[in-house]
Order: structure tokens, then C-alpha cells, then sequence
């Protein structure tokens, strides 16, 4: 059975940013955070992506605002960060923009454009000083439950491990958890998904078939919102129980 549609969460009034808000992932957590209410604000590198957020945001009767934003430069992190936090700090932040597991990266490249940029987004959003402040981490079952891919196992462990130290530390009072989604049926896996790997995944998984990205956002709701209050330094797998048989 697929996530409903109808789902509630309690959230009070509130804002939140998306990192990778227009694509997968981050464009499901963008619309479900939108129909539960909040002001969506969304950042990416695909300007046309996120107009076309915003378009079918609103229309829906929701509230975004997109960014272009970097998450790999500081400088358009904090650009970004000063223009989200303008009349107030989100409450809430999704750290969900990253490079794919399949990018030919250098490995310090892309320790520096996933690791080092998620905890520079959240420096800066922590030095808005937010009310209450909740974090989800987008992870991966990679570097946390299997060992796949060299620099995506160690950026996503790392990053695994940096909400963690949030979630003990606390700074403002925040509360930090992840998700660890297993493969997920986005813009980036489709080449993967048709691939004799991507089959040979799909059938090992106990449940036969990929995610859907509304799969994901609803766990990354449901730890933002009142109703996982005591959920703190979590990692929610959602990977329909894939990890348990490689
Ligand atoms: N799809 C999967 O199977 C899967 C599995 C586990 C974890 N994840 C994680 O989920 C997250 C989202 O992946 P997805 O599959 O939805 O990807 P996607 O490619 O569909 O969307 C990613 C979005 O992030 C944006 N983006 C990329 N680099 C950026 C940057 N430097 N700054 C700002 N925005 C940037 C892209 O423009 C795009 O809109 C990633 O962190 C990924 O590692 C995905």
C-alpha cells in the first residue's frame, strides 16, 4: 500500500526549507510539507524546477518561495540562507540536495559537496537562530547499512554521524533525526532502474519494487512533525526491507 494522500501531522504555522527541492525527493518533501501547511521554502541549482514547484504549489493553494541556491558554495548558502531568514528563521530544514551515488567524483569533491555542505547549511540555518528548531537529514541504506559505492558510503555515514552529534548537542534546542531511503524511484536512478543491477535489486527486495519519492517524504514529515517529538538522532529506513537480504 502506497503512503495516503489525506495523511496529518499537527504542524502549527510554520516555514521550512528544502534542500534539491525540485526533483524527487525534495519535490515530494516540498509538496507534502505545503499540504500540511507550511511555507515551503525551496532551494536548488534548477531554476525552471523550482518555478514549476512554485506554479503547481500555489495552484494547489500552498505557499513557496524557491531559491537558487548552491549548497556547495558557501557563499550561495549564506545568500541564500540570509534571503530565507529574512522576516524570521524556518523552524524547519531538509537537508536533502546531494550528488548522485553514480557522479565521477573525486572523493574530497564529493566529501565537500555532500558532507561538508550539509553541515554548512545547517551552520547557517542555526545561526538564524530558528524557534524550536527540527532537522531531517536525507541519507542513504548506503555507507550506513551496506557498503556500495566508495565516496556516497562515506558521505552519507558521515553525515548519518553529524546528526547524531546534533541530536546529542542539541545547539538552540534542536531536534535531529534521518532517513535512509533504499532505492527510490527518481530522475536520477531511471538508467539504474532499467539496468540488469536495477532488476536484480528490485527482485531481491521483499517487497518487489522501488520506492516512490512520496514514500520518502512521509517519513521525513512525520520526523519533523509533533508526532515524532520524543524521535531524536533517529535513522528511519525506509528501503521496504531491501538491506535485510543483500
Ligand atoms: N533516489 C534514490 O534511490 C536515493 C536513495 C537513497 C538516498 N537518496 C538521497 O536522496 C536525496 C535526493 O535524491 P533524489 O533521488 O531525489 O535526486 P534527484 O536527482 O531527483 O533530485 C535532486 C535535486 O537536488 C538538486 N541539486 C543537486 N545538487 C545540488 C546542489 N549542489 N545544490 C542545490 N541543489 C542541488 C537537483 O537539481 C535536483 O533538483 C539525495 O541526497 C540522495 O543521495 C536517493
Amino acid at each position: 500500500m502506497r503512503a495516503p494522500a489525506d495523511l496529518r501531522f499537527g504542524f502549527q504555522p510554520a516555514s521550512i526549507i528544502v534542500t534539491g527541492a525540485a526533483s524527487g525527493i525534495g519535490r515530494a518533501t516540498a509538496k507534502l510539507a505545503a499540504d500540511q501547511g507550511l511555507a515551503v521554502i525551496g532551494w536548488d541549482v534548477d531554476a525552471y524546477g523550482l518555478a514549476a514547484m512554485r506554479d503547481e504549489i500555489v495552484a494547489a493553494g500552498g505557499s513557496f518561495t524557491g531559491y537558487v541556491a548552491d549548497i556547495t558554495s558557501p557563499q550561495s548558502v549564506q545568500h541564500a540562507m540570509q534571503a530565507s531568514a529574512r522576516n524570521l528563521a524556518p523552524r524547519y530544514l531538509v537537508n536533502n540536495a546531494g550528488p548522485p551515488s553514480t557522479a565521477a567524483l573525486r572523493f574530497d569533491a564529493a566529501i565537500a559537496g555532500s558532507l561538508i555542505a550539509t553541515q554548512c547549511v545547517t551552520r547557517r540555518w542555526l545561526e538564524a537562530e530558528p524557534a524550536d528548531p527540527v532537522l531531517v537529514n536525507v541519507v542513504s541504506i548506503a555507507g550506513n547499512l551496506l557498503g556500495l559505492a566508495e565516496w556516497y558510503s562515506a558521505a552519507k555515514a558521515g553525515i548519518m554521524g553529524y546528526t547524531r552529534h546534533l541530536a546529542v548537542g542539541r545547539p538552540h534546542r534542536l531536534r535531529a533525526n534521518a532517513v535512509a531511503p533504499g532505492l527510490i524511484n527518481t530522475p536520477r536512478v531511471q538508467d539504474t532502474l532499467v539496468s540488469d543491477r536495477g532488476r536484480d535489486i528490485v527482485s531481491r527486495n521483499p517487497m518487489r519494487r522501488v520506492g516512490e519519492p512520496e514514500e520518502i517524504a512521509s517519513v521525513v514529515l512525520f520526523l519533523l512533525s509533533p508526532a515524532a517529538a520524543y524521535v531524536n538522532g533517529a535513522m528511519v529506513v525506509a528501503d521496504g526491507g531491501s538491506s535485510l537480504t543483500f
